[in-house]
């Protein structure tokens, strides 16, 4: 889809639909009283006979009205007062349902919601966002869905020139709705060799280089912990390494991303109920987070380097798979008790760790994972947990969230909490018992970090949704993205 900015006057711009909006008193904002005007109080008349109440996120679609250059009009409702950022999204996403089913170009003339707590910039991207998320739609294995995709042609921001803000918002997007993707393929397709030729196919631009490393030579390496996951499956594990160079110096240290990608997890021999066992398909979508900020970084170009890590593995129950009581060396030398092979994300990740730290030298690492029930069940699906001993390093991430509202909330990650991982087997055990779950997998994870900035994300919760609207979300793409670009 096409962003592009307009000077045109609401009344007079010749697109499919113009967007213009009302709040709760009744009042039109200026643009609404330009086609107010021009079709005799039209629009006020539809206020006075209740056609519309101006409700936050309502909207009324009115085709053919006279003395307009638009086939027709959206009116949005706006609410009792200037929105804040989460009944903007929602408006912007109402907006985006309604309009985006015609082809065409849509105008939207809402500049006038700028605050400055939101300026127009923030409500551009954040349109262009909604947009692009709308038209997502999944056919890959259902190419004839009961509704089809929805596409507009072009969307026309009227008002400043805020057209930087636009390709941010469509990249994001565009980045969201690739981790989507990946996260709604069923995972007969999406395996960790599929995932890699994702990685190697985004290739096609040169300022990313691919690295494959299979799970034979990992072993051979030292990888006890990952391939202790890996080796239970008949789909070879990997650690997809994409570096992005866009630094003027392409020495500098990068910042590093690094997604869980367990492609379907049954939980192994500590095998896990029936019941939904089919969303475990999800448990990639911390690669795809990382897939999808690629993504939007080989659309932005932004100057930094960046070093984005998928680690990817099946956890299957197999003769030859790991037990609860194994005892595995990891590749930073120390020795882990697995004690449960559901734990299985914190295996993987730890040699992820440990490799891309120490033959990278990352300036910075954040960790991105469906890591924990416990966290899903302390924050539900509205915030990411985020993990951190570096106060920077959160200070970066909450303000990216809040900006972006790809929202996290911070758990606690003391030392107080890591005896619980003491074994008497090994350096460590995989699991905590059944307190704290989800900061006990951070300790675990904080082990192989020592001396580097780092952050764990734990989207549990919120990388997708379930009842009607089953499917991946591409969240965090979006903090990732701004979270990178402050660098
Ligand atoms: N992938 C799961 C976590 C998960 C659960 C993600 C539900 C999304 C929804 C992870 O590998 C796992 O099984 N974690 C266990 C850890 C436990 C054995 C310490 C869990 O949360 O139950
Ligand atoms: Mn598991
Ligand atoms: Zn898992």
């Amino acid at each position: 889809m096409k962003y592009q900015v307009s000077q045109q006057s609401a009344a007079e711009v010749q697109a499919a639909c113009i967007v213009v909006t009302i709040d709760q008193s009744g009042k039109l904002s200026d643009a609404a009283k330009l086609i107010d005007e021009a079709s005799n109080g039209f629009l006020t008349q539809r206020f006075e006979e209740g056609d519309i109440k101006g409700k936050s996120g309502e909207t009324l679609l009115l085709p053919a009205v006279s003395g307009i250059a638009a086939k027709r009009v959206l009116l949005v409702g706006t609410g009792k007062e200037a929105p804040k950022a989460t009944s903007a999204i929602k408006i912007l996403n109402a907006i985006a349902n309604a309009t985006l089913k015609r082809e065409g170009e849509v105008a939207l003339a809402i500049s006038e919601l700028a605050s400055d707590e939101l300026p127009e910039s923030w409500w551009a991207e954040q349109a262009a966002i909604a947009f692009t998320g709308n038209s997502y739609k999944f056919t890959e294995t259902k190419p004839q869905p009961e509704d089809a995709p929805k596409q507009a042609d072009s969307v026309s921001w009227i008002g400043s020139d805020v057209s930087a803000a636009l390709l941010k918002g469509a990249a994001i997007g565009e980045g969201m709705n690739f981790a989507k993707e990946l996260g709604n393929m069923p995972p007969n397709i999406c395996t960790p060799t599929w995932l890699a030729e994702q990685a190697i196919a985004l290739t096609a631009d040169s300022s990313l280089e691919t690295t494959i490393l299979d799970q034979e030579k990992l072993a051979e390496m030292g990888a006890g912990a990952f391939y202790s996951v890996a080796k239970g499956s008949s789909e070879p594990g990997k650690i997809i390494v994409m570096q992005y160079k866009g630094a003027e110096n392409a020495d500098e240290a990068p910042h590093m991303v690094l997604g869980k990608g367990i492609t379907f997890d049954t939980g192994g021999i500590s095998l896990k109920p029936g019941a939904k066992m089919d969303e475990m398909k999800y448990d990639m979508c911390g690669a795809a987070s990382v897939f999808g900020t690629v993504k939007a970084l080989l659309a932005l170009k932004p100057k930094i380097n960046v070093l984005a890590m998928v680690t990817s593995a099946e956890n299957m129950p197999a003769g030859n798979a790991s037990k609860p009581g194994d005892v595995v060396t990891s590749l930073s030398g120390k020795t882990i008790e697995i004690l449960n092979t559901d734990a299985e994300g914190r295996l993987v990740l730890c040699d992820a760790l440990t490799y891309g730290i120490d033959n990278y030298k990352p300036a910075s690492v954040v960790d991105i994972a469906t890591l924990t029930g416990a966290c899903m069940a302390a924050l539900g699906n509205v915030n990411s947990g985020l993990f951190t001993q570096d106060e920077d390093m959160a200070e970066q991430l909450q303000s990216a969230a809040a900006y972006s509202q790809d929202k996290v909330w911070r758990l606690p990650l003391e030392d107080d909490y890591q005896e619980l991982l003491d074994s008497n087997f090994a350096d460590m055990a995989n699991i905590g018992g059944p307190l704290a779950g989800a900061t006990t997998a951070a300790c675990f994870l904080s082990r192989f970090t020592e001396g580097t900035p780092w952050a764990h994300l734990d989207i549990a919760g919120t990388a997708w949704n379930g009842g009607a609207a089953k499917g991946a979300t591409g969240r965090p793409v979006a903090l990732l993205v701004n979270y990178l670009l402050n660098k």
